[in-house]
């Protein structure tokens, strides 16, 4: 059973230059790539994407950050896609995720954490629906 996820290289993983290092991460796991593109996302776009956070404390720098520059849209499949990206990305805290994982290897902070990955099949669809309408 194949399954697809909504993956985004935040706008800190594109200015780092960690777009070749999360596509390969996640070509060499053996998830496919079925979409990709570089794009700044309207404040609109960002809000509904997080739309589960908007009551946190920490949702206008959230969305002041996913805006701020040019981020990779992309959406990949394979069997259990949702989990395995999930793993590959590791903890939503940096800190606390571990070596080998992109955020445990790329970064410090949390909200600055290089990628987003959908955490749900429900999640992957609506995401997918909101970057990609087309697909
Ligand atoms: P969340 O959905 O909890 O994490 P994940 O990206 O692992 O699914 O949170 C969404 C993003 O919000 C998270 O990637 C980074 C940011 N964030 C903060 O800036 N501060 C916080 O305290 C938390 C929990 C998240
Ligand atoms: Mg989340």
């Amino acid at each position: 059973m194949t399954e697809r996820t909504l993956i985004l290289v935040k706008p800190d993983g594109v200015a780092r230059g960690l777009v070749g290092e999360v596509v390969s991460r996640l070509e060499a796991k053996g998830l496919r790539l079925v979409a990709a593109e570089l794009r700044t996302l309207p404040r609109e776009t960002a809000e509904q994407h997080y739309a589960e956070h908007a009551e946190k404390p920490f949702f206008g720098s959230l969305v002041d950050f996913i805006t701020g520059g040019p981020l990779l849209a992309l959406v990949a499949e394979g069997p259990r896609a949702i989990e395995a990206f999930r793993a590959l990305a590791g903890a939503t805290d940096p800190v606390r995720a571990a070596p080998g994982t992109i955020r445990g290897d790329f970064a410090l902070e949390v909200q600055n954490n290089i990628v987003h990955g959908s955490d749900s099949p429900e999640s992957a669809q609506r995401e997918i629906g909101l970057f990609f309408p087309s697909l």
